[in-house]
């Protein structure tokens, strides 16, 4: 049987560009995928730098008429990853100082039109161009490619199907209808059954609408984004394609983030087998961040953005506390995000010299540091379609405390609760329900009184250490989603209309009360 071929369309893939964990999963599953037998490559803007890390390059084709101007796709291998890219190349869209922001924090003003081309792209290799095989799935990521499958829609596309992964359903890619028209989306699609949503134009509504299948990335989220309370105003097309919804769990990179050899941490690895030897990265971590090097003060870390989601406003109202009550409790953060809270924290670590250290900033190899060094991750979210970094955390034997929501919920296990700390030698980590400081702070308690008795601790760490949360098993939903849409309709054959029409859902009627449709990272 010829190999299934897909191409993954992003706006991320780690290293080529990440800015949180989209790009960490596209790469990680776009790997698996291929040593599992897939066609696979990635479709990505030509970002600035990208083409100086990537290897064998190639012409592919000129795009004339696409949005934003005319674009040439070249074609290349990352030799990190050693997966084929496609990079689609357009200076004046994609050659900025970031992804997503400009200098002063805002979303670029033509992201519409930079993720619009991105989406144009894909389905001219659907189309066919020369030198590149046409994919059987498109398989797009997140609102940036949101635009992907009404794009194969409206070309009529019957022999490629479409997947669409929604890594965060509260970053929409939301436009004023009037840019449709220069975005190539045509007038027949912008109504309220297909993407319009509260008057603006929404990426996120069109690949939800528009995708053979959708999948998201925890079974809890799954469930969870189908309420009102985590829908964020889509709630009721997903219940509409309910039937058309996957809960596809990610994996990680357990070669990459392996403690035993991790390239960031050089002469300080360890493993499950020598866990004192974890000591070393903790006095290095203390030293690095300017911490008093003792080997019994507990360290908890943060390493994520700096938002609302991570509860990053939380965090900042409960350490003072945890601080002031737990005088051996060391706090490390690295991350970057919201001014408010970015700046609370460094107040925080002004107040608490040699005991609090916050880096404002983004560095991959201080974040695997961290991991290493710590003796426990503080991962509060409001909302989590996954959450990579607390099994970063467990593979480092660092424990995580984190929200009792989705992708956390599914991923670290806490059967204490009211229990006897001794249910915790089953324990990988630490789980709270609210985003109160209270709630958080009850969690770093427990946390704390579990670190002192340490037959529980180590139990914990190796348990979390012996999970197996690789991209080998993680991937294998994806191969079946893609056997059974290839195989489902020969080449050739009319798809049938996939979801019917809506009513004029109720949401479009109340106001834009509290939901979040945030435009970039
Ligand atoms: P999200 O994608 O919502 O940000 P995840 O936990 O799934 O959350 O993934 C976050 C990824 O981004 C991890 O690889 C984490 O190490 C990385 N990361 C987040 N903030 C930073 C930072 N300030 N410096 C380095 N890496 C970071
Ligand atoms: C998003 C989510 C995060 C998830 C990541 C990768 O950024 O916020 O929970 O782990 O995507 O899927």
């Amino acid at each position: 049987m010829a190999r299934t071929r897909s191409l993954i369309v992003t706006s991320e893939a780690f290293p080529l560009a990440k800015s949180g964990g989209l790009g960490d999963a596209v790469t990680g599953m776009a790997s698996a995928l291929s040593v599992a037998g897939t066609d696979v490559g990635i479709l990505m803007p030509a970002y600035r730098g990208v083409l100086d890390r990537v290897v064998g390059l190639r012409h592919i084709a000129h795009l004339a008429g696409m949005p934003g101007g005319e674009a040439t796709l070249v074609g290349a291998l990352c030799p990190e990853s050693g997966l084929p890219v496609y990079l689609l190349c357009n200076n004046a869209l994609y050659d900025r100082e970031n992804l997503y922001l400009d200098e002063n924090g805002e979303s670029y003003a033509d992201n519409a039109v930079r993720y619009a081309a991105l989406a144009h792209a894909a389905v001219r290799v659907a189309t066919g161009l020369p030198n590149i095989r046409r994919p059987d799935i498109l398989h797009a990521q997140d609102w940036h490619a949101g635009l992907v499958p009404l794009l194969v829609r409206a070309a009529g596309l019957r022999y490629v199907k479409t997947v669409f992964t929604v890594h965060n359903l509260a970053f929409q890619g939301v436009f004023p209808l009037s840019c449709a028209r220069q975005l190539g989306v045509p007038d027949s699609y912008c109504t309220e059954d297909g993407i319009r949503f509260f008057d603006q134009l929404n990426f996120l509504k069109a690949g939800l609408r528009y995708a053979d299948c959708i999948t998201t990335v925890s079974k809890t989220y799954a469930r969870e984004i189908l309420t009102p309370e985590f829908g964020c105003g889509l709630d009721p097309l997903l219940r509409a394609r309910a039937a058309d919804l996957m809960a596809i769990p990610n994996g990680i990179d357990d070669t990459l983030w392996n403690p035993a050899h991790d390239r960031y941490l050089g002469h300080l690895s360890y493993s499950a087998r020598n866990l004192t030897k974890k000591t070393r990265a903790k006095a290095a971590l203390q030293k690095a961040f300017g911490l008093h090097v003792d080997q019994n003060a507990p360290l908890l870390a943060m390493g994520s953005r700096l938002t609302h989601q991570k509860m990053a406003d939380v965090a900042a109202q409960a350490l003072p506390d945890a601080l002031q009550r737990h005088p051996t409790l060391q706090v490390a953060i690295i991350g970057r995000g919201d001014y408010q809270y970015e700046r609370a924290l460094e107040a925080l670590a002004s107040r608490y010299p040699g005991r609090c250290a916050v880096r404002i900033g983004y560095d991959e190899s201080t974040a695997h540091r961290l991991h290493a060094g710590a003796d426990m991750l503080l991962h509060g979210s409001r909302f989590e379609p996954f959450g990579l970094t607390p099994l970063y955390a467990m593979r480092y034997g660092t424990i995580p405390i984190g929200s009792r929501v989705g992708g956390l919920a599914d991923t670290i296990i806490d059967p204490g609760g009211q229990e006897a700390d001794r249910v915790m030698l089953a324990a990988t980590g630490v789980l709270f329900d609210g985003d109160r400081a209270q709630d958080m702070s009850l969690a770093i308690d427990r946390a704390l009184r579990l670190y002192r008795q340490p037959a529980v601790w180590c139990s914990m760490q190796r348990n979390g250490m012996a999970c197996e949360f690789s991209w080998r098993a993680a991937v294998r939903p994806y191969l079946a989603l893609y056997d059974s849409l290839v195989s489902a309709t020969p080449r050739g054959q009319v798809p049938a209309p996939l979801i019917r029409p809506l009513p004029v859902p109720a949401y479009t009627r109340r106001a834009n009360n509290g939901i979040s449709v945030r435009t970039a990272y």
